[in-house]
């Protein structure tokens, strides 16, 4: 095993033990993670909601190191939804505010670590001083190569798809003869990027809540039980290891050879 890995889950942890037991040339390039259950974390503990999206940061970060020191190259966290904004003003206003908080203290975790940020969602609802932290951090980290993580805020799946749909008929480049799916993705939020390999949700719920649509098309989905402040690095371990068990046929008989990034 190389010696940044074993620093980072070192041997004799139950990290390591998983870290041995996955294919790192066979990981996923794109992840996303459907961060889900930070209030019924606080709520068991008879502590206000906004105590779990703190607490939620700190699986944040950790996630965030750890699909880094992997080897991983897109990680997208769900953070706040275009369904979101129906949530009480005071814990949509604390979500932003943390937002700001967090994103000012670890811009070092995303230079030092040679991280590239990038944001997804309609730009124009994100509360003005968030979107300036936001666009200054993106443009800060532009040119790094290591990881790129995607904050998808203020994003909905079908939004995306209409935004697309928009740009294209609005800069009249693409005749509807041309327009394939290649080029519609093109238009999409996540253009350039690859198509998420595995999808993860916390917290047990069984749906995509209006994330990522048209490019969870081929997705393997790991659903755990566990609450988005409980999220540890072991947890994204096993998601991996779950998903190299997987057999990805894309509607074939088999599996094609060795796929072992994912397809845009
Ligand atoms: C996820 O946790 C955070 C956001 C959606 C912003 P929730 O706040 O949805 O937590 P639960 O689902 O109510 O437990
Ligand atoms: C999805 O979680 C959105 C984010 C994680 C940002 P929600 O808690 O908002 O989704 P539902 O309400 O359970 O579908
Ligand atoms: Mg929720």
């Amino acid at each position: 095993m190389e010696s940044h890995l074993e620093a980072f889950f070192p041997p004799g942890t139950e990290e390591h033990d998983l870290l041995l037991k996955i294919d790192l040339c066979r990981l996923p390039g794109h992840i996303a993670v459907i961060m889900d259950g930070n209030g019924r974390w606080a709520e068991q503990r008879g502590l206000p909601r906004a105590q779990g999206h703190d607490a939620g940061a700190v699986s944040v970060r950790e996630t965030v190191e750890a699909a880094a020191r992997l080897g991983i190259d897109f990680l997208t966290l769900y953070a706040f939804s275009s369904e979101n904004w129906k949530r009480p003003a005071a814990e949509v206003g604390r979500l932003w505010r943390l937002l700001r908080e967090h994103l000012g203290k670890d811009v070092s975790l995303l230079v030092d670590n040679d991280l590239r940020l990038r944001i997804i969602g309609r730009r124009e609802g994100i509360p003005r001083t968030a979107l300036r932290e936001l666009e200054r951090v993106e443009a800060l980290t532009r040119d790094n190569r290591r990881m790129t993580v995607v904050f998808a805020l203020n994003y909905g799946g079908r939004q995306d798809i209409v935004d697309a749909a928009r740009r294209i008929v609005t800069e009249g480049r693409v005749s509807p003869g041309n327009l394939d799916e290649t080029a519609f993705a093109a238009h999409l939020a996540t253009a350039g990027m690859p198509d998420p390999d595995l999808l993860i949700r916390t917290s047990g719920e069984l749906r995509v809540s209006n994330f990522l649509l048209w490019q969870i098309a081929y997705a393997e989905i790991h659903v755990t039980p566990v609450l988005w402040p409980d999220f540890r690095r072991r947890h994204l371990l096993e998601a991996v290891l779950d998903y190299q068990k997987r057999d990805r046929r894309y509607g074939d008989v088999r599996a094609p050879a060795r796929r072992s990034r994912g397809r845009t």
